[in-house]
């Protein structure tokens, strides 16, 4: 089956989170840029099983918010990949502040063609970044493949979820810069396919449009004046009508958010 795609590369994605995209993302979002902060992190990691003896490869670790949180909470190894040189510089340098550079390492690469060797991985997390990625099936059968035996694939993603017009479609993951989104029953195929045996699936949906709700609050009201004063009216018209549309769209089902977990 021929997926359906914007032409999105990895260096538009590098340009997002090198740019103001990254900042104002971790403006609305703190430091752990994904839905439900620390919140989702902790139960991802009681769902994950994550301990002292784990070690955890997270994909798509940003700032690196969601490593030290792990690696503080529960005493695990974390290695986060990313390929984004600001968002690894970032990490690296906010991890070394808290003194926490001898639990966790940082990588600057492609989630589609990892650095590690096979059977590496305690745990593979990703949280709400793999909508980014221009191959969900290869990404799967990476993850899959860096994984010890017995180790467990754990992530949240944004979704699409319900039918929407072609120029629904195009709108959302354009603004977005995501080449395409997958389905929570895609995701599931994807990780049996690659093996693995999903042990949960869980459609987060419906408090996902409260949250895109409470960004636009915030780009409307506190952000506003920094959002004009550093980039412009032009822009900041551009990020209130694209987090309207996808308000709009989590509303009415369109997308929206899951959580999986899978077993090797
Ligand atoms: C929403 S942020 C991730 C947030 C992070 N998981 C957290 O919870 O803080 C998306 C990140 O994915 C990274 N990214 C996107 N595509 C990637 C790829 N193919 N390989 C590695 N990193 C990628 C971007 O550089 C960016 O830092």
């Amino acid at each position: 089956m021929t997926i359906k795609k914007l032409d999105v590369t990895i260096g538009n994605v590098n340009e997002v989170y090198d740019g103001p995209g990254g900042i104002l993302w971790e403006m609305l979002m703190g430091d752990q840029i994904h839905v439900g902060g620390a919140v989702e992190t902790d139960i991802l990691a009681a769902k994950s099983g994550i301990d002292p003896d784990s070690h955890v490869l997270d994909v798509c670790s940003a700032l690196g918010g969601p490593a030290r949180h792990l690696a503080r909470m529960y005493g695990c190894r974390v290695t986060g990949l990313d390929a984004t040189v600001r968002m690894h510089e970032e990490a690296v340098r906010r991890t070394k502040e808290v003194g926490l550079e001898k639990r966790i390492e940082y990588r600057l690469g492609n989630a589609l063609d990892m650095p590690f060797p096979e059977n590496t991985f305690d745990v593979v997390w990703g949280q709400d970044a793999w909508c980014y990625i221009t191959d969900k099936k290869r990404l799967i059968e990476e993850c899959a493949r860096v994984l010890k035996p017995g180790g467990v694939l754990a992530f949240t993603d944004w979704l699409e979820t319900g039918p929407m017009t072609g120029d629904e479609w195009l709108a959302l993951n354009t603004f977005m810069v995501f080449p395409y989104m997958e389905t929570l029953g895609g995701y599931a195929a994807l990780a049996e396919n690659a093996g693995l045996e999903v042990i949960e699936k869980e459609d987060l949906t419906p408090d996902f449009a409260d949250n895109i709700q409470m960004y636009l609050d915030k780009v409307q009201n506190e952000f506003r004046q920094a959002i004009v004063e550093n980039y412009g009216q032009d822009m900041y018209a551009e990020v209130e009508r694209g987090i309207a549309l996808w308000r709009d769209a989590s509303a009415a089902g369109k997308v929206g958010r899951g959580r999986i977990l899978a077993r090797k």
